[in-house]
């Protein structure tokens, strides 16, 4: 979509309109978690753990009770006696809501405390007394898995060893038959490290139960407010906890990325504790708790091995990787795929050969394994393959983007189905990396990098040419904890023409009022001005699974058109009544129909409406107003190419991005300027884990990473000046033409980055460099090249 169909007042697709959103935000009247006060409310803390992995051995309370202020303090032993110490995680595993034996992770949940006041509530956390008995933490998964570690889940009776699962995909036979007969391997070990999300908002809710009316209300910050709601209902049903008592909330968020998918057993404590009390209980995470303890991302420890003809024509991908997932799956995988969507790890090469295997581990850490602003670990896969596609370029001596031109998926090759099975809708792989060279000019940045070297200076270019995979998904093939993952759009049209759009999604800052509101105004014709967009009540939106993985465009963003689409039927009928025509003799564009041949004679969506209430045919339902719940029939496939340019400081190591052209493919565009903020946001959010961020832990489990002191941010200094453009290949499966964008760039951005680096330190020597790529591993690796004294 290039030129708008509707007109500005109207604000269909492909109009940057402001967002409708931002009038609240910028004036600060947003209304977050924290925001609510009920009257009486009280507050709650956490008692965390200093140990990796210990034995409860005494909770003293008297002290914290003795705080003034302090009613309760709640322990994993209260909880016991309703069954509610324990929770499912969203895969399937079990994880503690408050410990009665022993701690599995440091910061883990403890004992909570209930207090009148914020303070007096931290202040009666502190005076907790717990007896520890230490026990030897296991840190890393490799000797996790070795004979004779310590079992972590002692809770599991039968469970021997600390494996969760082993999953593979592909063919191995034909894989191993390709490197057999290959001309040329390589072959590398990668880690991609642990990183967490660091919303702007961190965790909380409010929960209020009402015992006069028997009903539950949670504020609180979650992505999928719908499947939050049917989850505490399975898990405490049998504590009168019935869905139809049980209303979610999920008001303005700030900031998802994931990380607010999981439950974390703050939110369980909290609606435990206003359930016994009858009282509004509010808890809000701090910055540090939600960093050291909420679900992290990534921690795959990988080998990965491609194979080529010596003209260099990709021929098989073989990959092992092992996955720590701390001391419980808790990742928000589709429940079929434990290792997400890795695999579609073959990116965007005709591969005609692949074997995925993925090992999950327990250690002690936090649990998680979720998909920080990527679609269920496609940021893994694609950082493994742009990775590894760039070390076969520089080994066979090619060109990275002729080698990534010859081995593309072709355009006409669509719908392609890949060998670890999926079907890439639509593409045009080489459209878009052309056009990223041609805006950074690659020929030149060439001559320039070839000049600095032979005066010793470290220049390097780095291409990423990546495959998305967003939309989930299919219900053939996509549910979590058995819910079915189609998403929702309702529609009602006022009889002054107004309407109001309801849906099972939730925007945590993407836009979706304004959004929405343009995919109605682009099929209905109503403007975009006049439509309210609602998400996050479950008492009013239709059920859906909510927003992550890039979902919401690809699925609600289809329910919306085919929602506006029944209207349109209705609407037809009423106006053929009106204009007394047969309905298939009217003309419909955009906010009007008229009749064939006569198109003065017409009436508006807005006359349709009207008459929906106050003239309707007989033998019609009066009213306008529709559903679709939207079961996609496959996924979306976004692509993009990326090319980044980095100077290395020789003396220090620092990496700087001196340039980064960003080329993306989303398909039509709804709101062209929503995009771009997209793509800026995910690159600054892509820069971040190649150059900065990393959690890790010391031999004992202690968290190395736990405050903004060592967590690393990129602030504006180390963010370069995004260069972004756009290619337009539209899904041919969406009703509008739309794919996901909203994670592409952080998908896509590490690898651009990480290849220019190897590039600048190539023919020293350096074939790989781990992410983040920080001076001191830079400067190590100089070192041992000879380059820095
Ligand atoms: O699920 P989530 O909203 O995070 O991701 P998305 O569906 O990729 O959409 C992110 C934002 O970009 C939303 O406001 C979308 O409506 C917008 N978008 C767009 O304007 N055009 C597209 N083709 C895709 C997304």
């Amino acid at each position: 979509m290039t030129t708008p169909k509707t007109t500005p007042e109207v604000g269909g697709m492909g109009h940057s309109i402001k967002r409708k959103e931002d009038p609240r935000f910028i004036r600060g009247k947003g209304t977050y978690v924290d925001d609510v006060v009920l009257p009486g409310m009280l507050y709650l803390d956490i008692v965390r753990s200093p140990h990796a992995h210990a034995k409860i051995v005494k909770i003293d309370t008297a002290k914290a009770t003795a705080v003034p202020g302090v009613l309760a303090v709640i322990t994993g032993a209260d909880l016991a006696k309703y069954n509610l110490h324990w929770m499912p995680t969203l895969m399937s595993d079990t994880q503690m809501v408050l410990p009665v034996e022993k701690v599995m992770y440091q910061a883990q949940e403890v004992a909570a405390v209930l207090a009148t006041t914020r303070y007096a509530a931290a202040d009666g956390a502190a005076a907790v007394d717990v007896e520890y008995e230490p026990l030897p933490a296991v840190v890393s998964p490799q000797k996790a898995l070795e004979p004779g570690a310590p079992v972590l889940r002692t809770d599991k009776k039968d469970k021997k060893d600390n494996h969760i699962w082993h999953w593979e995909w592909g063919d191995r036979a034909a894989t191993d038959r390709a490197f057999a007969e290959a001309e040329v391997t390589v072959k590398e070990q990668i880690y991609i490290p642990r990183i967490h999300v660091a919303s702007i908002e961190t965790c909380g809710c409010v929960a209020h139960f009402d015992k006069v009316n028997d009903k539950l209300t949670v504020w609180m910050t979650t992505q999928a407010p719908h499947a939050i709601r049917t989850v505490f209902a399975l898990v405490a049903g049998h504590v009168g906890l019935a869905e139809h008592k049980i209303r979610i909330i999920s008001p303005d968020i700030g900031g998802g990325f994931g990380g607010k998918v999981p439950v974390y057993p703050g939110y369980v404590i909290a609606v435990a504790a206003s359930v016994l009390t009858g009282k509004p209980v509010k808890w809000i995470e701090d910055r540090m708790e939600n960093l050291q303890a909420d679900s992290f991302a990534r921690d795959y420890h990988i080998t990965a091995e491609l194979a080529a003809k010596k003209d260099g024509t990709l021929t098989a991908l073989r990959i092992k990787t092992l996955a720590d997932h701390g001391y419980t799956d808790a990742a928000a995988n589709p429940s079929k795929f434990p290792a997400g969507l890795f695999h579609v790890c073959t990116g965007s090469y005709d591969l005609k050969a692949a074997h995925v295997e993925v090992d999950g581990a327990y250690t002690n850490k936090p649990p998680g394994g979720i998909a920080y602003r990527c679609s269920f670990r496609v940021t893994e896969a694609v950082h493994t393959i742009e990775r590894m596609v760039d070390i076969m370029a520089h080994q066979l001596g090619q060109d990275p983007a002729d080698f990534r031109k010859k081995n593309f998926i072709k355009p006409e090759q669509f719908p392609y189905k890949s060998a670890l099975g999926w079907e890439y809708d639509s593409g045009n792989y080489a459209g878009a990396l052309d056009k990223a060279m041609q805006m950074i000019g690659y020929a030149e940045l060439k001559r320039e990098q070839a000049e600095k070297r032979k005066r010793g200076e470290l220049m390097g270019i780095g291409i990423s040419s990546f495959t998305e995979i967003v939309g989930a998904g299919p219900s053939k093939h996509f549910d979590i904890l058995g819910l079915k993952m189609f998403d929702s759009c309702e529609i009602r049209v006022h009889p002054t023409g107004k309407a109001i759009a309801r849906f099972g999604t939730k925007s945590q800052g993407q836009g979706h009022e304004t959004t929405y509101a343009q995919i109605l105004a682009e099929e209905l014709g109503i403007p975009a001005a006049d439509i309210q967009v609602e998400e996050g009540d479950t008492d009013t939106a239709p059920y859906g699974l909510g927003t992550y993985a890039s979902r919401s465009t690809p699925v609600a963003g289809a329910a919306a058109a085919i929602a506006s689409r029944k209207i349109l039927d209705k609407a037809r009928k009423i106006a053929a009544h009106l204009l007394e025509a047969a309905p298939e003799d009217l003309v419909y564009e955009p906010g009007k129909f008229s009749v064939k041949g006569a198109p003065n004679r017409s009436k508006t969506i807005q006359d349709c409406a009207f008459a929906a209430y106050t003239n309707h045919p007989q033998g019609m339902e009066a009213g306008l107003e529709a559903v679709s719940y939207y079961d996609p029939p496959n996924l979306t496939y976004p692509f993009g190419s990326y090319i980044c340019v980095v100077d290395i400081d020789k003396g220090t190591g620092e990496v700087k991005v001196r340039r980064f052209v960003a080329i993306d493919d989303c398909g039509n565009i709804i709101n062209p300027m929503i995009v771009q903020g997209q793509v800026h946001g995910g690159l600054t959010m892509g820069l971040a884990p190649a150059l900065l961020e990393e959690i890790s832990y010391d031999e004992h489990g202690n968290v190395q990473g736990g405050s903004f002191i060592d967590y690393l941010l990129p602030t504006a200094m180390e963010t370069p000046k995004w260069e972004t453009g756009h290619t337009i290949t539209p899904s041919p499966h969406h009703p509008i033409g739309a794919k996901g964008i909203g994670e592409s760039a952080t998908v896509g951005a590490p690898a651009a980055i990480a290849n220019a680096v190897v590039d600048a330190l190539w023919h020293l020597g350096v074939r790989h460099v781990d992410i983040p790529i920080t001076p001191p591993k830079v400067w190590k690796l100089l070192r041992e090249n000879g380059v820095t004294e």
